[in-house]
């Protein structure tokens, strides 16, 4: 199925466990007294202030790259500069049942020209980029002073208790400019006690901004939340039983350099887990070679489009699932081609860990490494910058190399140091040699004697060896909407998203944000079965009562009615303007993107430049920002968003902001400067 309008709800569960051991072949644990005793120097993060040793060349925590790109001289560092040169895209919204391709619906979205997009639904979920980034205490905070303390690992998870941990977003997102005008009663005195009245129009707020001084002042728009939400308590029901036996959701998204194989071996890994079945192989066999595209049998199993078909390329991201013995695994099979980049985000957005597939062949690596068109390089980025660091990468196509050992290890070697300057750790990337095309090594140790020198694990046993992502069960309400159901007919409205935290069941009472309207739970629905109980981790469809379908959204937010989330247009922001990426000026117009929204931005004003090493004021009030520069930055949206400081909620607090079809920088918002 594809990735958009009804995905959460067309997911058929059906469960299909393969015995098959679980090996934590890659995790090896580092003792207490081995971490002791090794000290180096250290190096602290622009963005997050973590002190990190002085080998690693990115931050542990937040991934943010310490000086150049690679030290690798194979590499052109100038080249870089085009890794996120995005075009416009398509989404087409199909859903694959088990015995059939349905399309469902088919939008349009061009990220580089945001002024179109109003009063249309956006598809391109681009939000999130910054999934990783943990970042200190908001610039200005009553915890600034702590930003150049030296922090222990996973710190900012007690800065702020109401702080909700990162999971995955939905696919779809349309811009909040679609808000109705007016918005419903506020409906307790937690929502009523937020800043009122019209939204200024974009002059007015220009004019009367009251720049603070620099950054560093109280930043906590509203206190009262925040304290609020750290002291909530969940229901007993909200949390899961230790009775219950149900497989954790696996996001799993299968990235890669366009033609590497990702589609065909996530069909071939479906079939061979009873997922497509052999009527329905034989059919796309027949068709594909009818189209003279034979090769591509497996893949038509996900790129379901005619266009796609009839290109050879993924489009769009395409959902699929199977279970394995640890994992109910949602597969994001994500197009390679640099034109869908944007669409390949949407994917990574929602993952917990990812495939990254590369095609052995001669010329064919290397062009995925490839500084300008690259998209291994850029894929790798881009997910570890979303805070996945769980990695298989899938060396495919070893038939094509003769299954050769010593190509296994070159791109071993080759990427691997590439793959460490994004952030990633050794002992949580596994390097599976495989073939799709040739059933060696997926679910199975290999048959072919060529492969004999491999005595890894299969590729099913690696995910099965992922450690199981983190859910947010005991925090206030939030979920994203990334997509909405309305059945007229019936009067009925459901949203969907991903429930980042807390819990949801039939008559539980919601705040849809931004309208701020309460509405009433009628039932829920996962993988398109009635369920009674939603919680953190959940892709549903949240089925309500007493609301207009006008005030449900994909961009606004599901919350607990006593912890509303902000809704605003004026915002401080730490952001890191990419490597190769053109400079941010005060005024410079931006796609400001944020969860499953985005907005026309402007730079209002550039409060410091923050030094790399210490996180400190470098420099106050800077004309612009370079490339690799980090820096506190005031933007000033065109319309209000459904919007979070990051230290309080970090899935609605990570920000990127594009130019000219481009990525320029990824940040984190520190302060809500003035909601709505
Ligand atoms: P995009 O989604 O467009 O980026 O492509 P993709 O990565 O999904 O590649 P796809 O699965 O469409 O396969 C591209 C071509 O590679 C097809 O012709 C496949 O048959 C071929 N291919 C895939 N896996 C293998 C493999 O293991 N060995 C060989 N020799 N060819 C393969
Ligand atoms: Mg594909």
């Amino acid at each position: 199925m594809k990735m958009g309008a009804n995905w959460l709800t067309a997911l058929m569960h059906v469960s299909f466990c393969l015995p098959t051991e679980c090996y934590l072949f890659h995790k090896t644990a580092e003792t207490p007294s081995q971490k002791e005793t090794i000290k180096h120097s250290v190096w602290r993060c622009s963005i997050c202030t973590y002190d990190n040793d002085e080998t690693m060349s990115s931050c542990d925590i937040c991934g943010v790259l310490h000086g150049p790109l690679l030290n690798n001289s194979i590499y052109d560092k100038k080249r870089t500069a085009n890794i996120f040169d995005l075009k416009s895209s398509r989404v087409s919204s199909t859903v694959v049942g088990r015995d059939e391709a349905v399309k469902v619906s088919s939008m349009r979205s061009d990220s580089s020209n945001l002024s179109t997009e109003k009063g249309k639904h956006n598809r391109l979920d681009e939000i999130n980029i910054l999934k990783n980034i943990e970042v200190g205490p908001p610039a200005g905070s009553r915890t600034s002073d702590n930003c150049s303390a030296s922090v222990p690992e996973g710190w900012l998870d007690h800065v702020d208790e109401s702080s909700v941990a990162v999971n995955l977003q939905s696919s779809v997102k349309r811009s909040l400019s679609l808000m109705p005008k007016e918005r419903n009663v506020m409906v307790d005195d937690s929502s009523s006690s937020r800043n009122g009245g019209e939204a200024n129009s974009l002059t007015s707020n220009l004019e009367n901004i009251s720049f603070a001084a620099k950054s560093g002042h109280s930043n906590d728009a509203n206190p009262g939340r925040a304290n609020s939400r750290a002291q909530y308590k969940p229901e007993k029901w909200m949390l899961p039983e230790k009775a219950e036996h149900s497989l954790t959701q696996l996001n799993l998204a299968i990235v890669g350099h366009v033609d590497s194989g990702k589609s065909t071996l996530s069909g071939r890994l479906l079939h061979l887990l009873g997922r497509i079945s052999q009527k329905e192989m034989h059919k796309y066999e027949k068709e594909a070679k009818l189209q003279g595209k034979g090769s591509f049998a497996y893949a038509w199993a996900l790129d379901e489009s005619a266009e796609e078909r009839e290109r050879g390329i993924t489009m769009t991201v395409a959902v699929a699932y199977f279970d394995s013995k640890r994992y109910h695994v949602v597969v994001l099979d994500s197009p390679g081609h640099k034109d869908f980049v944007p669409n390949m985000i949407t994917g990574a957005t929602q993952a917990d860990a990812s495939i990254l597939v590369i095609d052995a062949s001669i010329g064919s690596f290397e062009a995925g490494m490839d500084g300008t068109k690259g998209q291994t390089r850029e894929h790798a980025q881009l997910i570890r910058s979303f805070g996945v660091d769980q990695l298989i990468v899938a060396v495919n196509k070893m038939d094509a190399v003769d299954y050769s050992k010593e190509r296994f290890d070159l791109i071993i070697s080759q990427l691997g140091t590439f793959l460490r300057s994004c952030g990633f750790k050794d002992s949580s990337v596994s390097w599976i040699p495989l073939s799709a095309v040739e059933n060696q090594n997926l679910v199975s140790a290999p048959s072919n004697f060529r492969l004999s020198w491999y005595h890894g694990p299969n590729l099913l046993d690696a995910i099965d060896s992922f450690q199981p992502p983190t859910r947010e069960f005991s925090k206030p309400l939030i979920m994203p909407i990334c997509d909405v159901i309305k059945s007229p007919s019936q009067g009925q409205v459901s949203a969907c998203g991903k429930l980042e935290a807390g819990a949801v069941r039939s008559g539980s009472k919601v705040l849809v944000m931004p309208s701020a309207t309460i509405a009433t739970v009628r039932s829920l629905e996962r993988d398109s079965q009635a369920c009674p109980i939603g919680r953190a981790g959940d892709n549903i469809a949240v089925s309500l009562n007493g609301i207009d379908g006008n005030h449900v959204m994909a961009g606004g937010v599901l919350c607990h009615p006593d912890f509303p989330i902000a809704f605003a247009k004026h915002l401080e922001l730490k952001v890191l303007v990419l490597d190769g990426a053109t400079p941010i000026l005060i005024g410079s117009q931006l796609e400001f993107h944020i969860h499953h929204a985005k907005e026309a931005a402007r730079v209002a004003r550039i409060s410091s430049l923050l030094d790399s090493k210490t996180g400190k004021v470098a420099k106050k009030a800077p004309r612009c920002i370079l490339a690799k520069q980090s820096a506190v930055v005031e933007v000033i949206l065109q319309e209000a968003i459904c919007v979070e400081e990051f230290s309080k909620c970090k899935v609605l607090g990570r920000v990127f902001l594009r130019t000219l079809g481009r990525t320029v920088a990824v940040g984190i918002v520190t302060r809500i400067v003035e909601e709505q």
